[in-house]
């Protein structure tokens, strides 16, 4: 098939890149020609690991192309894809304006004859009806559509896995017809597919997320429980963990979740909660232990610490990926700033991202033993796999005073004590 992605994030770059792998033709609509120049080069602008050899590999067999225009790629198009952000409004809820803006330009240029149009961004329920809406007023007369509901369930760090071998693909459409091209589109995934009506496609993913967010956040107020009791909260998800009703997986402590997904869909949930008269309290549970479990871990920092240079290492959200959206790093290394501290921070992928937001407001180490020298603490806030294999007596001597805060609980607590570090973890 031939088909459009408006949007080339996380989202749009990596779904676009693996359809043109299986074989469609896929044009990827931006709106910034020095972005399009960059993609059209092969350089997919954001790090995904894998990512850039399989677009160039699409780029050299012509399956997929770059552009600002949406005249041919949407005119040649039998599904469109809106992967725009949506990101929160200050109120928590989602804002839309991109999807509606973009829905506007993709209905001016649908074909004569039958094409999908199909969210992939996060939207709230009722918006891919808007979406139909506007469409219906813009199009040609011969051009016919119908809309799909198609959430996107990847997560960043193992985006091209989750795409190509994802657990389940969503179809919500009121159209068989789209339904149909949809199945046609997907069947060489091999996945389960739900079919179901626009709604629930949205609330879908909603909840998927919100489940998630729940998870560590459970995990996170037994960490408190712990750490007020003496247990040690890994035996304690361990044990619960094996309950096939619960599951192990997600349930990690630490220092929250963050990136560009579950906080703001938390939020948004909670605000379309509020709009239908939903009771939110269990969201609204859910997002303030997280920010509880960021202010956990700055406060042990605060109290362990006795000097006034701080070394991060991670700034990422989660390991894998550059994106320090809604990063719990971030959140933390301003307070640290605020409150007279210094910081040098190292990360394999995020920095630049990272100096893009904060700027020179501290320094950025090249390597994670350069990082700690001289420092008084060191913080971890991302559990990236290159942290758990490095040489922590070599740490210790750089150091000035050896004293770890692990926030994603990646060391063994007692071999670190034997090294001579102080160490504080989370829940344990
Ligand atoms: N990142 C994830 O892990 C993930 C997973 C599932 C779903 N989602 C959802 O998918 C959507 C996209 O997420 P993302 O992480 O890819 O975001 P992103 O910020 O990485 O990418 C958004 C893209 O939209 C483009 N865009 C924004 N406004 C535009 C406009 N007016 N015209 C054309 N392009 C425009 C941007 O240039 C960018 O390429 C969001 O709704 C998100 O909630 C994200």
């Amino acid at each position: 098939m031939t088909i459009t992605f408006i949007g080339h994030g996380y989202v749009g770059l990596v779904t676009a890149t693996v359809f043109a792998d299986l074989g469609n033709k896929v044009y990827v609509v931006g709106h910034t020609p020095e972005k399009i120049e960059r993609l059209k080069k092969g350089d997919p602008i954001i790090f995904e690991p894998g990512l850039a050899e399989l677009l160039q590999k699409n780029l050299e067999a012509k399956r997929i192309h770059f552009t600002t225009e949406y005249e041919t790629a949407v005119g040649e198009s039998d599904v469109v894809f809106i992967a725009v952000g949506t990101p929160p409004q200050t109120s928590g809820a989602a804002d839309l304006s991109a999807v509606f803006t973009v829905a506007e330009k993709v209905g001016k240029h649908l074909k004569k004859g039958f094409t999908v149009v199909s969210c992939k961004s996060t939207v709230t329920i009722g918006t891919n009806q808007k979406v139909a809406e506007i469409i219906e007023s813009v199009k040609q007369k011969d051009a016919d559509f119908a809309i799909a509901s198609c959430p996107e369930f990847l997560s960043q760090g193992t985006a091209l896995a989750n795409t190509q071998h994802p657990d389940r693909v969503v179809i919500g459409s009121d159209s068989k017809k789209a339904i149909d091209v949809m199945v046609a589109l997907h069947s060489v995934i091999d996945a389960p597919k739900i079919i179901t009506n626009l709604a629930s496609a949205e609330l879908i993913k909603y909840t998927a997320n919100a489940m998630l967010a729940m998870k560590i956040s459970f995990a996170n107020l037994i960490a408190l429980y712990s750490e007020k009791t003496g247990a040690n909260v890994e035996s304690v998800l361990d044990a619960v963990g094996l309950d096939k009703r619960i599951g192990r997986v997600f349930m990690n402590p630490g220092v929250g979740y963050g990136g560009s997904c579950f906080p703001k869909d938390v939020k948004a949930l909670i605000q379309i909660g509020k709009s239908l008269g939903v009771d939110t309290m269990l969201l609204e549970g859910v997002d303030t232990v997280n920010s509880d479990a960021r202010e956990n871990v700055l406060q042990k920092i605060l109290t362990s610490t006795q000097g006034k240079h701080i070394a991060v290492w991670g700034l990422s959200f989660k390991p894998n990926t550059d994106d320090v959206r809604e990063s719990p790093a971030l959140y933390i290394i301003k307070d640290l700033l605020q409150k007279g501290f210094t910081v040098t921070a190292y990360d394999p992928e995020a920095i630049p991202k990272t100096k893009a937001v904060l700027k020179d407001t501290i320094s950025y180490a090249d390597n994670p033993y350069d990082c700690v020298k001289g420092a008084s603490a060191l913080v971890v806030l991302t559990e990236w796999n290159e942290f758990k294999e490095l040489d922590l007596s070599k740490v210790k001597e750089l150091m000035k005073i050896p004293n770890i805060i692990d926030g994603r609980n990646i060391y063994d607590s007692e071999k670190t004590k034997e090294l001579g570090f102080a160490y504080s973890g989370v829940g344990r």
